[in-house]
């Protein structure tokens, strides 16, 4: 097979996906890879680019569903060090695309530079969170960066200002495949200050979302600024089941997974949340949780 030629030593083939994610469901990527350093992966997406193979970028998977027939085309994990890293530089900070996003709150905190608490508890990587906006009320990650650098289907390198960024609710205008690295621009407070802060807003979520479960975060976004949580409450339906499938009871925007559900479980359980909430209180749900 030519099609990896040279890239034998990183191109797995038929790897299972479940792990990879926090629901721990789904089938097989067709191709895996996780490079070493940014060339390696730029030469990747040209590969895939010249051989017609469709690709996409794996965060940490907290955000995401991968269907029981697993993924067609390569799956890309920006895991390698050179991905990862975080700088400080006065107000400035900047990280890789695979930096976990609960390190990077921490770090801004431990050097006293403030923005990020809001975001503390919020799973996945820079990469992920800036591809969906990824917030809480009132505060997003969009708000606070500056410069992206990201990566086309065709392979090229491309750095986007400040001008060139659009962020709304969940949502941004980061649609190229690979986000290699962000500069985020944050504010001087006191770091005993802001590690209150933190503490605080760790607790208010622990109370709030089913944690150490099986499960991604918010299934659906939040309608108009309602909570979706709050809307599928009053439909009744906490606590609703299809096979090992249970919308959640502490928080009814969550799905949680049993060890024996299977991704179509998940799929039937989201269909049927957004039917009888339509059906009882007349509003439509819009997915945030990807489905691969
Ligand atoms: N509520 C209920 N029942 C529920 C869930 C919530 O009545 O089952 C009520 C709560 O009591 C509260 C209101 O709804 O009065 C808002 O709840 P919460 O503070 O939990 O916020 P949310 O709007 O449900 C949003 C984000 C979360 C984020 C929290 C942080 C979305 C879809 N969700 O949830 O983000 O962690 O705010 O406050 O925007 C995610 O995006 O994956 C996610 C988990």
């Amino acid at each position: 097979m030519g099609l990896w030629n040279g890239f034998e030593k990183i191109v797995r083939q038929d790897e299972p996906l479940a792990m990879h994610t926090w629901f721990q469901l789904g089938g097989p990527a067709e191709y895996f890879a996780e490079p070493a350093n940014p060339d390696e992966l730029i030469a990747l997406v040209r590969r895939c680019h010249e051989e017609g193979v469709p690709m996409r970028v794996l965060g940490r998977g907290s955000n995401i569903l991968v269907r029981d027939e697993g993924v067609p085309g390569m799956v890309i994990r920006l895991s390698a060090p050179a991905f990862c890293g975080i700088e400080v530089h006065k107000d400035m900070m900047a990280a890789g695309g695979g930096a976990k996003l609960g390190r990077i709150v921490t770090t801004a905190v431990h050097e006293g530079l403030a923005g990020l608490e809001a975001l503390v508890a919020i799973p996945g990587t820079l990469g992920g969170a800036l591809h969906g906006n990824a917030g809480t009320h009132g505060s997003d990650i969009g708000q606070w960066t500056t410069r992206v650098a990201v990566v086309t289907r065709t392979g090229e390198v491309l750095e986007r200002p400040r001008e060139d960024l659009e962020f709304a609710y969940r949502e941004s205008s980061l649609d190229e495949p690979v986000i290699l690295n962000a500069q985020l621009e944050l504010e001087r407070d006191d770091p005993r200050e802001l590690t209150r802060r933190l503490q605080k807003q760790w607790i208010v979520r622990k109370a709030s979302q089913p944690m150490g479960h099986q499960c991604a975060g918010c299934v659906f976004k939040n309608p108009r600024g309602v909570s979706a949580g709050d809307l599928i409450e009053r439909a009744g339906l906490k606590g609703t089941r299809i096979g090992g499938a249970v919308v959640s009871d502490r928080h009814a925007n969550f799905i949680i997974a049993e060890p024996e559900a299977s991704s179509q479980d998940v799929l039937r359980l989201i269909d049927l949340v957004r039917s009888q909430v339509h059906e009882r209180l007349g509003i439509e749900l819009e997915l945030e949780l990807e489905i691969w």
